[in-house]
């Protein structure tokens, strides 16, 4: 349990907060205003935003069009005006994809070697062009951490990095009001993904972290709670407010302190970066395949889990069974929300089962913490997962 904790994100929660743009942008600000396919025009929210980056007088330039597993074509763009335009503060309004390629920008911008090498750490930043955010989909805790996940359009490679502190956002803006818009299955994707966070790190090898499984264990619940009442009531407050609050909290450091497993992560980050699908619907469709494999290596966390979260009684169970009825309880209630449960739901069939593979290992040989996998066993997973 020994760990150095710094999380240097200011974060402003609730109802009316981007008022206070005004008190973390200075006046004559030279912004990067980047976002995505334009969902923030519809919902009214680029206006609000232009509204006061005009009274704060400050040069505004755009990059839009940032795609749901953004693409290293978009940093590479928003890299080009930072430095045409000695952009002062980048601004990203939008969800994960949005704010993760502004990361990927904002170290870019500072860099003289190509931000594809910064990504895959065979370069380190030494400075950023500070970022903020206007989240509007809870899911990716991006908003408070220093991740960032970007896809090699090229070579299909979907690569996850963080250079602490650079790649913090410097201040995040977090008002549930601005997620009511996101649709039904996108709101799916991250209820997944937020759930997905927490499991990761539950699975983690300290025998010491039992607050942290605590902590994952009751976040988990909550958000199986909710759900279905959040699907049905998309814009009810309180349920966004949870959901927007479980979210960054899954995701911003404090659960990691035990370490974390992240081999879902890895597998499906292969798997939406071949096919580009979205990240929390690959998660629902592997992770009960993970854990019925992991589960044969060592069961005595997913025995934990379910009793814990899903209330199951061992007794009488052999493990192996025991274990696949709480893999089944996740399927189950992800099928009941409405994602895919498996990849060929998603048209992807064993023709595409190497270079599943292949990919998924784009860093190292070797992926997990609390089962160590390498090709063979991804392998059998994805087999599973088809
Ligand atoms: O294109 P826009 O207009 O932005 O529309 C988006 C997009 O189509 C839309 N949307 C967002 N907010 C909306 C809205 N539509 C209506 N109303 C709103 N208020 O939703 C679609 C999906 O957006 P996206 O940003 O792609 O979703 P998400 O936040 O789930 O981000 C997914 C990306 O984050 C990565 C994923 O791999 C994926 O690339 N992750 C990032 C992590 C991190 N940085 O810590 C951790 C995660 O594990 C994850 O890997
Ligand atoms: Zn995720």
């Amino acid at each position: 349990m020994n760990f150095l904790l710094h999380n240097p994100t200011r974060l402003h929660f609730g109802k009316g907060k981007l008022e206070n743009l005004k008190n973390e942008i200075k006046n004559g600000t030279k912004v990067l205003l980047t976002y995505g396919s334009g969902n923030i025009k519809k919902f009214g929210l680029y206006d609000e935003v232009l509204k006061i980056l005009k009274e704060l007088n400050c040069e505004v330039h755009e990059l839009s069009g940032i795609e749901p597993n953004p693409k290293l074509s978009s940093v590479r763009k928003g890299v080009e005006i930072c430095k045409n335009n000695n952009i002062d503060l980048i601004l990203a309004v939008g969800g994960g994809s949005v704010i993760d390629a502004s990361k990927a920008i904002s170290i870019g911008a500072k860099s003289n070697c190509d931000v594809w090498d910064l990504i895959i750490k065979k370069e380190t930043p030494s400075d950023r062009v500070p970022l903020g955010a206007v989240l509007t989909l809870s899911a990716t805790g991006t908003e408070m951490n220093p991740n960032s996940v970007i896809t090699n359009e090229e070579t299909k490679q979907k690569v996850g990095f963080a250079h602490p502190p650079y790649t913090f956002p410097v201040f995040s803006i977090l008002d549930p009001t601005n997620t009511f818009t996101v649709p039904r299955n996108q709101t799916v994707n991250g209820i997944v993904d937020t759930i997905s966070h927490l499991l990761e790190q539950y699975f983690n090898k300290s025998e010491n972290g039992e607050l942290v499984d605590r902590f994952c264990e009751s976040s988990i619940s909550y958000m199986m709670e909710i759900a279905p009442k959040l699907l049905e009531n998309l814009e009810d407050y309180s349920l966004r407010e949870a959901m927007m609050y479980t979210s960054f909290v899954a995701l911003n450091g404090s659960l990691s302190v035990c370490g974390g497993d992240w081999s879902t992560h890895g597998i499906e980050h292969s798997v939406s970066g071949i096919f580009d699908i979205s990240h929390g619907e690959g998660l629902a469709i592997i992770t009960p395949h993970w854990m019925k494999y992991v589960a044969r290596k060592n069961p005595s966390k997913v025995i934990k889990l379910g009793e814990r979260v899903f209330k199951l009684k061992k007794e009488g169970i052999s493990d192996i069974d025991f274990c696949d009825k709480v893999a089944d309880s996740f399927k189950n209630f992800f099928k009941q929300i409405g994602v895919s449960t498996s990849l060929k739901e998603c048209g992807i069939n064993e023709e595409s089962l190497e270079d599943l593979v292949e990919n998924t290992f784009v860093l190292g040989d070797v992926i997990g913490e609390y089962v160590q996998l390498r090709r063979d066993d991804v392998r059998e997973i994805l087999k599973m997962s088809m």
